[in-house]
């Protein structure tokens, strides 16, 4: 699918179809679509669609009208119009199509224009069955073209840049864990390395245990699937200090001897999608040379039990040299981050921002709308809240207190991996920000928007609109 601008008035569009927004009120529309819209009773409510052909005023032999309500439409109403649309032009086997110019409150042209191109590339993913013989329908549609008042195609290509790194992402976390296995994620890391130029290194298990990465070697040594340790950076900003992401892949998490229950267990091949989510963000931000410098880096293991797994109780010393209880071995995220985000110091990083499937208790708080955002610094926090709003990929905000730091108390540690009664959310990032003490950090729990559950199962490609969002803002 290939996206253009056109200067062109949609009236003038000569391909298969044209879309045409319309209000409740269609009294400044042409007379003949006017009988149409009233022919078909269409109700212009927010995202609804009618499929005309052969409207007068229009070259196009067919004419989505696609309702906006009232007046202009709110940015969320625009999002359900950009599905509505795109389902539509599945629907109708559309194979080209130019969408006119449209105002949203409190959003510019620019904003219009690369939310349009990523909505819509995005929608188009398609998801890869394993070597089925039933392949999933490929869509037909082949060109997108979008108004442009000064046919600047900047814009759109950003958007585009971003749905590129959500389908990395996507793609990552919907292949199943036999596949997807910490290998496969270097593997994927060196390739982003070679077609960007990017400076990549990947920490084998030996080079770990060099130093003293105990607590991450311990959540992998129960699987016969070797831990890796990858980081991977862009440098297009001179000296300036980067911007570190760190993203959890346990590329499948069963619990390890503390085994979660059966039922969805599937679900935790989707454990890794935090690390899916830095390599979407390092592709887009790469695909669109921006000038900053960014380093990902992806603590990777699968959590399993085994004769030599790690056991409830068991303590480790983590590279920071602060010693752990691991009380569940279930709560292994914070057990690979907490290493990877001491390795992180070497860097000297302007701030670092984790992004983990970290705890279930995040669904609970605030389901599967915003993600979890903890930092040890407002004006980072607020930095985000802001590019997660710009790009509707939001975060709501918890709190770090001390006495929920004071939850993760060990007798035989210096602190347990598991938070004593409630807020699960926030105890592992207290149990994190142990960790962090060096640098500005934020930390986005993912648990609940990182991938959808029921009959659309599969990865969103969150949040990498919010983070790469919040890259350009740094520019
Ligand atoms: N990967 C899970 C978190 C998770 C659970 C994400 C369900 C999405 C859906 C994480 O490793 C985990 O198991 N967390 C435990 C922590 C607990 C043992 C303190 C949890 O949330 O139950
Ligand atoms: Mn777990
Ligand atoms: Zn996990």
């Amino acid at each position: 699918m290939e996206f253009f601008v056109t200067h062109q008035s949609v009236e003038h569009y000569s391909g298969d179809c044209a879309v045409a927004f319309i209000f409740k009120d269609i009294a400044h529309q042409n007379k003949d679509l006017q009988q149409l819209l009233k022919l078909n009773r269409f109700d212009a409510i927010v995202g609804a669609t009618l499929m005309l052909s052969r409207v007068s005023g229009y070259k196009t032999k067919r004419l989505l009208v696609v309702g906006l309500g009232d007046s202009s439409p709110n940015e969320k109403n625009y999002i359900k119009v950009l599905h509505s649309l795109s389902s539509a032009f599945s629907e109708a086997k559309v194979k080209n199509v130019v969408i006119p110019d449209i105002q949203i409150d409190n959003r510019d042209e620019s904003w219009v224009q690369s939310t349009t191109a990523r909505v819509l590339k995005n929608a188009s993913y398609q998801v890869e069955k394993v070597d089925a013989k039933e392949k999933n329908e490929k869509g037909i549609l082949e060109a997108i073209s979008i108004y442009s008042a000064n046919n600047d195609a900047t814009e759109i290509n950003k958007g585009l840049a971003i749905a590129n790194g959500m389908a990395l992402t996507r793609r990552l976390g919907d292949l199943p864990s036999n596949i997807c296995t910490p290998r496969y994620l270097a593997e994927t890391a060196k390739s982003l390395a070679k077609s960007y130029k990017l400076d990549c290194e990947v920490l084998e298990e030996s080079d770990m245990e060099a130093l003293g990465m105990n607590s991450l070697l311990s959540v992998s040594k129960g699987s016969s699937e070797p831990g890796k340790l990858i980081s991977l950076s862009y440098k297009n900003a001179g000296e300036d200090q980067p911007v570190v992401l760190v993203g959890k892949g346990v590329t499948f998490d069963s619990g390890g001897i503390s085994l979660k229950p059966g039922s969805k267990m599937d679900e935790m091949k989707f454990d890794m999608c935090g690390a899916a989510s830095v390599l979407g963000v390092m592709r887009a931000v790469a695909e669109m040379k921006l000038k900053v410098n960014l380093t990902v880096v992806v603590p990777t293991v699968e959590n399993m039990p085994a004769h030599d797994a790690s056991k409830p109780g068991d303590v480790v010393k983590t590279m920071s040299g602060q010693t752990v209880e691991i009380l569940n071995t279930d709560a292994e995220g914070r057990l690979i981050l907490c290493d990877a985000l001491t390795y992180c110091e070497k860097f000297s990083p302007k701030v670092v921002i984790d992004i983990a499937t970290l705890t279930g208790a995040v669904i609970v708080a605030l389901g599967n709308h915003h993600s979890g955002l903890m930092a040890n610094d407002q004006v980072l926090a607020d930095d985000l809240k802001k590019a997660g709003s710009n790009a509707m990929d939001t975060v709501w905000q918890l709190p770090l207190d001390e006495e929920y730091d004071e939850l993760l108390k060990s007798n035989f540690a210096d602190m347990a991996n598991l938070g004593s009664g409630g807020a699960g959310t926030v105890t592992a990032a207290c149990f994190l920000a142990r960790f962090t003490k060096d640098y500005r950090w934020a930390h986005l729990d993912i648990a609940g928007t990182a991938w959808l559950r029921g009959s659309k199962k599969g990865a969103t490609g969150r949040p990498v609109p919010l983070l790469t969002q919040y890259i350009m803002q740094q520019i």
